[in-house]
């Protein structure tokens, strides 16, 4: 028998069971292949004992339709800079990388598909230039991966974000009050851009297009006529003032990145600052977005990534990232895929788009 270990990495993502499943479908129908999955990220394999689970599938029967992931997941820690206690007591960093292969395979493990964004996909490329054969699937989100069209998820965090941002339009006008939701995106402003233009904003703030609060208060005041108007901003928690005015941060987050949150209450106090004469009410949506149910659109990409990375291993194409690229599912080199970062093009059709319908960026 041959010996897959899955492993979901980085923030949760609904679609993720949904490729789990698709991998142990596919693999079923091999007579050679075990699918095994490593309980949060890698480290159910690096612990002793291991924390691993035989997956057939009687065990992901149904998970498509579930939110997070059946194998748990952490975006702390990474192997290629571990703290290690030295005999000294002292803590020193060290790049665990060709123990984990050597760990994976005394295991046994013959493949490793890796299911997470960026930071994850970074980790695939290291285990795979260090001998180990790995398939990757990209997942967040924030849809900031570019070498695929979506990332699962992205559809379902909009849906999620459009759904509140029509409540909050419909509260907004009855009280002639300015709403400013704060969205995820903390380097791309996906999420806000579709929610924007899906849910008629008149104001999208994405840390790809630094504001000019002036602008934004100008685009305010133009819907207000004698106390009356009203006005729904969508925010990305990166967005950041022209002036150079920073993001709120709530500490550490673990692997690369600082925890953000709280940019709404920051524009908000801008806004009164410079004069804002209307009510402002804010709303950060979180990890709502990251929760639930997947769409059906996930759903579907999630599925067929799933099944693409297992005929990926069946290929014995490595160093592999599956993707969807002009409505059609294919694969690109993992190290081609986390080089080059997928920001909103500001002088792109969308932006161009939501421009056209009225939307203000603050520039
Ligand atoms: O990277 C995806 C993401 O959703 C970011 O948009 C956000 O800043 C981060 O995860 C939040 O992570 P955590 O779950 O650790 O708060």
């Amino acid at each position: 028998m041959k010996k897959i270990l899955v492993a979901t990495g980085g923030g949760d993502c609904p679609g993720l069971n949904a490729v789990i499943r698709g991998i142990v479908k596919r693999a079923s129908q091999e007579k050679d292949w075990e699918v095994w999955g490593s309980y949060e990220a890698l480290n159910g394999l690096m612990e002793e004992p291991t924390r691993l689970i035989r997956l057939d599938e009687k065990t992901v029967s149904g998970i498509h339709v579930t939110g997070g992931t059946i194998l748990g997941t952490t975006n702390k820690g990474n192997p290629m800079s571990f703290p290690e206690k030295q005999p000294d007591g002292s803590i020193r960093t060290v790049n665990r990388i060709p123990w984990l292969v050597d760990r994976l395979k005394s295991k046994g493990f013959d493949v490793v598909i890796n299911i997470g964004g960026d930071g994850s996909q970074a980790i695939s490329q290291a285990m795979f230039e260090q001998g180990m054969p790995v398939v990757g699937v990209p997942k967040t989100i924030d849809n900031d991966l570019s070498s695929t069209d979506f990332t699962f998820g992205f559809q379902t965090a909009v849906q999620t974000a459009t759904d509140s941002f029509d409540r909050l339009v419909t509260t907004a006008n009855s009280h002639h009050r300015v709403m400013i939701m704060e969205v995820m995106g903390r380097n791309a402003g996906w999420i806000a851009l579709y929610t924007a233009i899906a849910g008629g904003a008149e104001i999208c703030l994405i840390p790809e297009i630094p504001y000019d609060l002036n602008k934004v208060l100008e685009k305010i005041r133009s819907r207000y006529n004698n106390g009356r108007g009203f006005v729904n901003i969508v925010i990305a928690e990166g967005a950041t003032a022209k002036d150079g005015t920073v993001t709120a941060t709530l500490g550490e987050l673990g692997r690369h990145a600082v925890r953000l949150g709280g940019v709404c209450f920051t524009l908000s106090e801008q806004l009164k600052e410079a004069g804002l004469e209307a009510d402002v009410r804010e709303t950060v949506l979180g990890h709502t977005q990251r929760g639930g149910t997947p769409v059906a659109f996930d759903r579907v990409i999630a599925s067929v990534f799933g099944v693409k990375a297992m005929e990926l291993a069946l290929e014995g194409k490595f160093g592999h990232l599956v993707v969807l690229q002009n409505n059609d599912f294919t694969s690109v080199p993992i190290k081609e895929a986390i080089s080059d970062y997928n920001f909103v093009n500001p002088k792109g059709t969308l932006v161009q788009a939501a421009k056209g319908l009225g939307i203000s960026f603050g520039d």
